[in-house]
């Protein structure tokens, strides 16, 4: 017998008719009304049900009307047979004083509170039905399935803005017959020196400027390595662009960060001349900041170009007229570029006979700090959303 059927009945109806028998009933009762508490004392109940759950529990002992104490002082106490009346009397003042524990603020200071995870919360159907199956009395359902609670909000991400400067150039060169390669981030000295023409004297070299695993291996300064590999792996014909993550021993600033972010650019090709690496570059530049944009070639040095170059777009702020960000010359360096030195090919097993190509290298986050206006590079290395929320 449940103690709902036990408390609709009358002493004498449940047999109960001597003092010793009283007590043993109210001891009964006693114990499933601590019992039901400490059950949900242990489980604890999680925030967005805490208290309604409490209340539940409340409610099913101490509601004034119809509540489990009622019926028994109607049932027990009110009809119990004179020579009863003291004992039962006795027995339910305990059993009142013991059901304080049971008073909604008792309950809500110690029934532990569980966090809600929003990422495992099952709907709201589901987890009423778990809910109530863990507990020995009944949680209003229309609650616990309120309908007009706002849903879980999870908040979308969005791409970093340099993966998307990065996706915007790839775009650009697979449109025009380029495909993308990759290479290790941990280099040897070979690949990223040596095959590259680039001297043993070389002040990148230098461990203040490039940074050592041990004498022959480095964290590539620059995506130019990958040349060397793909021409190894592809021979020529080749048109490919290599992005990647580069890493120079610098300190970090508004313009400088140990690690960055390179596009490569390399086209080998019987009969490739300056102009195609002319044309290519001018086309990218217009396509990636505009049509207006003009570009201008001056000759720089790099160990693995030859004749080398600096390519400067004019500038995207000014138009050309001299500002504060292309300090009044009208223009902005934007990358290096060249002819494949010969030795380069020859490293990389191709015949500089029969081939020629260019090549060039540019700064992925200098890209996106002219696309966005960004004045400093550590904005996107900080994973702060105020930032990254903009893109
Ligand atoms: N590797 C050079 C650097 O990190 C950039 C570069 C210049 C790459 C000219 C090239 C090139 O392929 O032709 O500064």
């Amino acid at each position: 017998m449940t103690t709902e059927e036990k408390v609709s009945k009358t002493l004498p109806e449940l047999g109960v008719t001597e003092t010793q028998g009283v007590e043993a009933l109210f001891a009964e009762v006693r114990a499933a009304m601590e019992g039901e508490r400490a059950e949900l004392i242990s489980r604890g109940a999680p925030a967005s049900h805490h208290e309604r759950v409490c209340k539940a529990l409340r409610d099913r002992w101490l509601a004034r009307k119809n509540g489990l104490l009622a019926r028994l002082d109607e049932h027990w106490l009110k009809a119990a047979p004179r020579e009863l009346k003291p004992a039962v009397g006795k027995c339910f003042n305990e059993l009142r004083r013991a059901s304080a524990a049971l008073e909604l603020k008792e309950l809500i200071r110690t029934v532990p509170v569980l966090p809600e995870s929003p990422g495992t919360r099952p709907p709201d159907a589901a987890r009423h039905e778990s809910l109530q199956e863990s507990l020995p009395f009944e949680i209003p359902g229309d609650v616990a399935q309120d309908l007009t609670l706002p849903g879980y909000r999870r908040p979308l991400g969005t791409l970093h803005p340099i993966t998307r400067v990065q996706r915007e150039i790839e775009d650009i060169f697979l449109g025009l017959g380029f495909w993308i390669e990759n290479g290790p981030e941990i280099e040897s000295v070979y690949y990223n020196f040596d095959a590259l023409n680039i001297p043993e004297s070389h002040p990148s070299r230098d461990d203040w400027d490039t940074l050592y695993i041990n004498a022959q291996t480095v964290l590539r300064t620059h995506t130019s390595p990958v040349q060397i590999r793909a021409m190894e792996k592809y021979g020529a014909p080749l048109h490919i662009i290599i992005p990647g993550k580069c890493y120079r021993h610098d300190n970090p600033d508004s313009t400088h960060s140990p690690m960055f972010h390179q596009i490569e650019g390399l086209a080998i090709d019987t009969d490739i001349t300056f102009a195609d690496l002319k044309g290519t570059l001018d086309f990218f530049a217009k396509k990636f900041f505009g049509e207006k944009v003009r570009t201008r070639f001056q000759p720089s040095f790099f160990p693995f170009t030859e004749p080398s170059g600096e390519v400067a777009i004019s500038c995207i702020f000014c138009g050309g007229e001299g500002c504060r960000v292309c300090k009044e010359s009208g223009w902005i360096e934007v990358m290096g570029c060249g002819m494949v030195h010969p030795v380069v090919l020859r490293n990389g097993g191709i015949d500089p006979d029969k081939y020629s190509g260019w090549a060039f290298g540019l700064g992925v986050d200098r890209f996106a700090m002219l696309k966005y206006d960004i004045n400093d590079i550590q904005l996107f290395f900080q994973s702060d959303v105020r930032f990254l929320e903009q893109f």
